[in-house]
């Protein structure tokens, strides 16, 4: 397996690739892989017959206080860990082979980036799809794998492919979990023991809500007083909790067709998100 840092380098692997008639996959990452980036990997090494890793901790999508420069990063362990699990190349540029200068064109989507993490992390969004196209656009893969985990992200992804006929297919994986629960998240590093036992009050609501609509609880003030009930055991400040429709990102009252049930918390200085998809079509 190659890792490569320059646009130059991949395109001529990928081309090479193309030549040879393999398709091509991306897995679109910010490093300091864990077992949730290598399902993706898992994914994208079963369904397509070449897969670029791209690890770039992307500045744009970081807020002026956020935790850009203390994000983990380990290229040499991610190297293994991608080899190990059957990828091709890691693509790996530095800032300024994604950004050789002021960056003047941005990709917006409208409407649904405005809920949710959307409302607290101002540009964040138009950070992740600015850099997601041009991955893209670099690559030109026939299809790249997101996580449930980060499921606006996800969302809004799929959106921009669709409102601008990008010529791939988004695949969406589900969240991995640790035993207890926990999903797994590069920013679980920061959490001490005592944090990390309050963190796992997010995904106990979310179970805690799964269940009572699979009860036939389906009023949504009810379900969040539930949820907020169980996080309220422990040091964790809720940022949002919402029942949302997965088209619009609207919080719903009642909870009919497909659902999301999305936290963003504080525990500590660290901020987690959580989520679970709720279908009642099925
Ligand atoms: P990063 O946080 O490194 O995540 C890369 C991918 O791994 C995302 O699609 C995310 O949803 C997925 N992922 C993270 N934790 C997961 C888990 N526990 N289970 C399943 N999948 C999980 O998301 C980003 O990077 C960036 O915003 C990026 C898309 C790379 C753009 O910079």
């Amino acid at each position: 397996m190659e890792v490569v840092k320059t646009i130059k380098d991949v395109r001529a692997a990928v081309l090479s690739a193309r030549a040879d008639g393999k398709t091509i996959g991306i897995v679109p990452t910010m490093g300091a892989l864990h077992a949730g980036h290598i399902s993706l990997i898992d994914r994208a090494v079963a369904d397509c017959d070449f897969v670029v890793i791209s690890i770039f901790v992307n500045p744009t999508q970081f807020g002026p206080n956020e935790d850009f420069d203390k994000y983990p990063c380990d290229l040499d362990a991610d190297a293994v860990i991608c080899e190990k699990a059957g990828a091709d190349i890691i693509f790996a540029p530095s800032a300024s082979e994604m950004y050789p200068s002021q960056n003047s064109t941005w990709v917006d989507v409208d409407g649904i980036t405005d809920h949710l993490c959307g409302a607290s992390r101002a540009g964040h969004f138009r950070g992740v799809t600015t850099v997601c196209t041009k991955l893209f656009n670099v690559v030109c893969p026939d299809q790249a794998f997101f996580g449930q985990k980060d499921a606006q992200q996800a969302i809004v992804i799929k959106r921009m492919v669709a409102d601008l006929n990008m010529p791939l297919e988004i695949v969406v994986c589900p969240t991995v979990r640790q035993q207890d629960g926990l999903a797994l998240s590069s920013r679980n590093k920061y959490l001490s023991d005592a944090e990390r036992k309050d963190a796992l009050l997010i995904s106990k609501a979310l179970k805690a809500c799964d269940k009572a609509i699979v009860g036939g609880e389906y009023d949504a003030e009810k379900l969040v007083a539930l949820m907020k009930s169980i996080i309220r055991g422990g040091a964790v400040d809720i940022e949002y909790l919402s029942i949302v429709d997965t088209r619009t990102l609207e919080n719903v009252s009642e909870i009919e067709g497909q659902v999301l049930v999305a936290i963003a918390a504080r525990v500590g200085k660290t901020r987690l998100i959580d989520n679970i998809f709720v279908d009642l079509n099925k």
